[in-house]
């Protein structure tokens, strides 16, 4: 990883990189000097070719007057012709693609006469795009029809737009997309609700976004609606179970608005992807992408639509001006989430997920180098993919819940209200939030916060002396029994775990010694039927123990799990702890090979540094 790094920082020392205000070292645009306003596309989506083609349009606002060219980014794009309007008409441009540099891709620099104020480059995407994952029928769940999704942040709208992809840079844009007949075309923007299945769709979204939002579905997907602003797109096999999965949405979205000020956004919609999705979900403004292994069948893992829509506010509406600065929008987020988790299912539930948020925590804090436990890192030229963790969630989440705890709830939420009213579409960095932070909250109510707590949250490794703790009796109880299982003084058949939670399952699971004994093992497996559970949380947590222990009856469930699902989250620390020993090892190499075809390119990247290409 650091000699990754390094080469990235020589390659690109020579580099003059735009400053864009807040000066986004993943971009290599001139947005202080001319800036893309808006996007127009007009797009085939060819599954044949794996590609998209067609035209981007980009109008242009000079900020400097004397510019007298614009430099978008791009990655493993092909173009044919590059345009500039100028004196009314399109001309051919002059333009040049600059050298590649590690993970952020080439600079396309395209000369602008005086006036010009749009230039418009014929382009088409390579079938490795990373943001894109083209599914072949035999890939979806109903092998019908194929399957593409796009997945921007951080970095890789550029991967199938020629654009100036910081989040610094808001766009509105448009689109025409053109897909084979039958299948249906989905963006972040308004939409027709029940389109005709002609194979020309049209949208627009005329707010402003970072073009990492910019995301689009195509599929053979079929729409369920769930109340007037909210419904959810996906392949019929899932659209039924996900609507009554998530029907509590339209409520999600009132308590947000009565906590934060109004959605914004029109409509709410969910699209569901194929479990290769590599997230859990990506909140693409309007409709947010969300991964089928949360449709559990009885609303345990639904605090994902809560941290998804939360995104319309911390993200959307006030956005990371920076990748350092993404636990402005994650913390934000996360802390929201608890906060609608709390209001929707009761004080106990947001327990019980803020207990486990705080383990995400300790486990990153003992895994992580000091730098990467800080809220406001030192990203450097790294690529933001490589340093993702829980801090900029749970540790972002726990300083703005002691913020609330020590100003009082009401004041907390009346400045929080405040902020995304005041930051409304806006891209912001951690010191324009520090600027407001210390005059709106810690000047309003003198005595209550130092500032100097605040800088260490914000600007240190690990977590302040005497930060909150979140608890939980439900867990407590838990706790108790396992003990006594542990140490042979309650059977497991004993247990009673009826009325048990998800949550606490995983507490129950997550928190075992490091090692069970096979009587152990098997007690478990046999009591419990955890290797054959449909949770795809609780199997996860199963499987670690299962691989620690070398249980092997869980081995041809664990081949299943990897094969069938690619969201990062469930299946690399699997294989990292697979590759721990040699016979565990050669069992990740051989469902690897057999999996990676399936995965998203993101995944693809990260496995095959964790198992190695196959
Ligand atoms: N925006 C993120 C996903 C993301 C972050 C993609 C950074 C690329 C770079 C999304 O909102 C998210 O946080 N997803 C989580 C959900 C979870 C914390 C509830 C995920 O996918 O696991
Ligand atoms: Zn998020």
């Amino acid at each position: 990883m650091l000699g990754r790094s390094l080469v990235v920082a020589l390659l690109s020392a020579a580099l003059p990189f735009g400053a864009i205000g807040a000066e986004d070292v993943h971009s290599f645009a001139n947005a202080d000097a001319v800036r893309v306003t808006h996007v127009a596309l007009d797009l085939d989506v060819s599954f044949e070719k794996k590609m998209l083609e067609g035209t981007a349009t980009l109008d242009l606002e000079r900020l400097d007057p004397n510019a007298a060219e614009v430099v978008l980014d791009s990655r493993d794009l092909g173009f044919g012709k590059v345009e500039v309007f100028t004196g009314g008409k399109w001309q051919a441009a002059e333009w040049k693609l600059g050298e590649a540099v590690e993970s952020l891709g080439q600079p396309v620099t395209i000369r602008l006469p005086e006036g010009a104020d749009k230039v418009r480059l014929t382009y088409h995407t390579s079938p490795e795009a990373s943001g894109l994952q083209w599914l072949t029928p035999e890939q979806t769940a109903g092998k019908k029809h194929p399957f593409l999704f796009s997945q921007a942040q951080a970095i890789h709208a550029r991967s199938f737009i020629p654009l100036q992809d910081s989040p610094g840079v808001r766009v509105t844009y448009e689109a025409t997309i053109r897909t084979p007949k039958n299948l249906l075309a989905v963006m972040s923007a308004n939409m027709e609700q029940d389109p005709k299945r002609d194979g020309e769709y049209h949208f627009e979204m005329p707010q402003a976004i970072p073009p990492y939002l910019i995301a689009i579905g195509v599929g053979d997907l079929h729409f369920k609606s769930m109340s007037k602003r909210t419904g959810v797109y996906a392949e019929s096999y899932i659209v039924n179970a996900s609507a009554k999965e998530f029907s509590d949405t339209e409520k999600m979205v009132e308590i947000t608005e009565e906590l934060y000020g109004p959605y914004r956004w029109g409509r709410y919609d969910i699209l569901m992807l194929p479990p290769s999705f590599p997230f859990g979900g990506m909140e693409n403004p309007r409709l947010s992408f969300i991964t089928p292994t949360v449709v559990a069948g009885d609303k345990s893992l639904v605090s994902l639509i809560a941290h998804e829509l939360a995104h319309s506010w911390s993200g959307n509406l006030i956005t990371n001006a920076t990748w350092r600065d993404l636990w402005l929008n994650e913390g934000f987020t996360t802390y929201l989430t608890y906060r609608i988790m709390e209001e929707a299912y009761g004080k106990s539930r947001e327990q019980q997920e803020a207990v486990l948020g705080y383990q995400d925590i300790k486990d990153d804090l003992d895994s992580l180098s000091a730098e990467e436990t800080v809220l406001n890192i030192a990203l450097g030229q790294r690529d933001p993919d490589s340093v993702f963790s829980n801090i900029p969630y749970e540790k972002g989440a726990l300083f703005l819940r002691e913020l609330e705890y020590k100003v009082g709830r009401d004041n907390f939420d009346a400045f929080l209200r405040g902020y995304f009213d005041h930051f409304a579409f806006q891209s912001i960095t951690t010191a324009d939030f520090k600027t407001y932070l210390k005059e709106h909250l810690v000047e309003k109510h003198p005595g209550k916060l130092e500032w100097n707590r605040i800088l260490t949250w914000i600007h240190e490794p690990g977590l302040p002396e005497n930060h909150p703790v979140p608890q939980s009796d439900a867990f407590d109880r838990v706790a108790k029994i396992q003990q006594q299982w542990l140490e042979g003084k309650l059977e497991a058949k004993r247990i009673d775990v009826s009325g048990w939670t998800v949550h606490q399952w995983l507490y129950f699971l997550n928190t075992m010694p490091e090692t069970l004994n096979a009587d152990q093992m098997k007690t478990l497996d046999r009591t419990f039927k955890l290797t054959q559970t449909k949770n795809n949380e609780i199997a996860h947590s199963w499987l670690k123990i299962a691989i620690r222990n070398d249980y092997q009856p869980a081995f041809k469930r664990l081949d299943d799990y990897l094969v069938e699902i690619g969201r990062r989250k469930l299946i690399v620390p699997l294989y990292k702890d697979l590759m721990k020993t040699p016979e565990h090892a050669a069992f990740a190499q051989r469902v690897y090979a057999k999996a990676r075809p399936g995965y998203h390119p993101l995944a693809q990247g990260t496995l095959d540094e964790v198992v190695g290409k196959p």
